[in-house]
């Protein structure tokens, strides 16, 4: 008898330290209002930062956030469960760059200030409108054919060996090009193709590789990772470097200045591959000297009247202004001015090290694609074609060739 007494007294004490085990849930602070409002239920907001907040939930809250989030709001932006406040404070803060901003060299910044001379070239026009819908879409359905391109899964390393495979043989006649995977101290490498230029300053032209699952992330896949097809958020942005390359490539043109084109490894977890890139690519011994990074991450939504927005937060006005009259001149589509709000792509990254970047987005961010971060993220949302991306690629290689006639 008095075994089952301290039994039950064994179970309970279990059961009471169950109920009473904290989760720490970073979460975006719309997605976090959203939740508490349709629970009916306040949480406990620990910090603020970036753009997501720190609640404290008890663990069976989790499942109903989570169920919340998935099929009543079933929007962009999941969240991630720590058990430590610690943990969650390292990982709210490590979704921004570090606070204090490398300011832009004299030398970049006189090179920003000669941009514009708003000449348009018939010789640049026409190798524009060599990029095609098919290449990017095609290149977006093998992408998000992969079970996830996650940061730590072996489908997010194949996805980025598969990449590194293509970007070699789309360059393949040509002996300035060499691509390389870029080792972190996580299993998925970034992708980097370098096509030698006259000089050893440099441009970079990059968006992020992998994909997430926001709502099963940490969850119930450990490493494995969710669904993630991540078609716009980024095999978009992919697709349309690939294309860009492919274009170039084949005009035979021999740059003046070396360009770098990346994929970057796990940029869904804290821009964590761009932060290793640029801090390395910006070392004083660093053999090249990067003049500016231009971003493609979501290219492929048309949720807005204008087809390209330029993103004006943690990025250089004067290569906006610069981009805006590229697509002008050569894209040929109405284009506007959006704010992320916080550091939200590999953009900021380089940014931050004191690189001036640019970040040309799909949409106003109201008006983004809603499915990113789920299983739903699939070519289907864009009508299984990619002629929205086609205005990015085409931007690109605008201006790529167009820099190419300035020193
Ligand atoms: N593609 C998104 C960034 C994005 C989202 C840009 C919406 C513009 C509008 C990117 O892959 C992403 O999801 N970023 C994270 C932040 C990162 C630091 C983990 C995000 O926005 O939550
Ligand atoms: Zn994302």
């Amino acid at each position: 008898m008095k075994r089952i007494y301290l039994l039950l007294a064994f179970i309970s004490v279990f059961a009471i330290a169950k109920i009473e085990k904290k989760n720490f849930l970073v979460i975006q602070d719309s997605v976090s209002e959203l939740v508490q409002k349709k629970l009916q239920k306040h949480f406990i907001v620990q910090e603020f930062k970036n753009g997501h907040q720190v609640i404290e939930v008890n663990e069976s809250n989790v499942l109903e956030i989570s169920e919340v989030i998935h099929h009543t709001f079933h929007k962009c932006g999941g969240f991630y469960s720590f058990d430590s406040r610690t943990e969650a404070s390292k990982y709210i803060s490590d979704l921004s760059v570090p606070g204090k901003r490398v300011p832009y060299s004299e030398k970049r910044k006189n090179f920003l200030k000669q941009l514009d001379q708003k000449s348009k070239f018939k010789e640049i026009q026409s190798i524009v409108d060599e990029a095609k819908e098919i290449n990017i879409r095609e290149m977006i359905e093998k992408l998000s054919s992969y079970h996830n391109r996650f940061y730590q899964s072996q489908t997010g390393v194949d996805a980025a060996k598969f990449i590194a495979k293509k970007w070699k043989e789309i360059t393949k006649n040509r002996e300035d090009a060499e691509v390389t995977l870029y080792d972190h101290s996580w299993k998925q490498p970034s992708v980097i193709l370098k096509i030698e230029g006259k000089s050893k300053e440099a441009i970079v032209i990059g968006g992020h590789l992998d994909s997430i699952n926001g709502f099963t992330y940490q969850m119930s896949f450990g490493t494995k990772g969710g669904h993630a097809p991540g078609a716009d958020d980024n095999a978009s942005g992919i697709a349309t470097i690939t294309e860009i390359i492919r274009v170039f490539a084949d005009s035979n043109i021999i740059p003046e200045k070396t360009i770098f084109f990346m994929g970057y490894a796990a940029e869904e977890v804290g821009l964590k591959g761009s932060k290793d890139i640029a801090a390395d690519f910006t070392k004083s011994n660093s053999d090249y000297e990067i003049m500016t990074a231009l971003q493609f991450d979501m290219t492929n939504f048309n949720g807005s009247d204008k087809k390209i927005f330029l993103i004006d937060d943690n990025t250089s006005k004067d290569l906006n202004d610069y981009l805006g009259s590229l697509i002008d001149r050569y894209v040929d589509v109405e284009w506007g001015r959006t704010s992320c709000g916080y550091a939200c792509s590999d953009h900021a990254s380089w940014n931050n090290a004191g690189v001036p970047a640019a970040f040309p987005f799909e949409a106003a961010k109201s008006k983004m694609n809603k499915h990113i971060h789920t299983s739903e993220d699939v070519l289907a949302q864009s009508n299984g074609v990619a002629d929205h991306a086609l205005n990015f690629a085409k931007l690109g290689l605008a201006y790529i060739l167009d820099l190419n006639k300035k020193q």
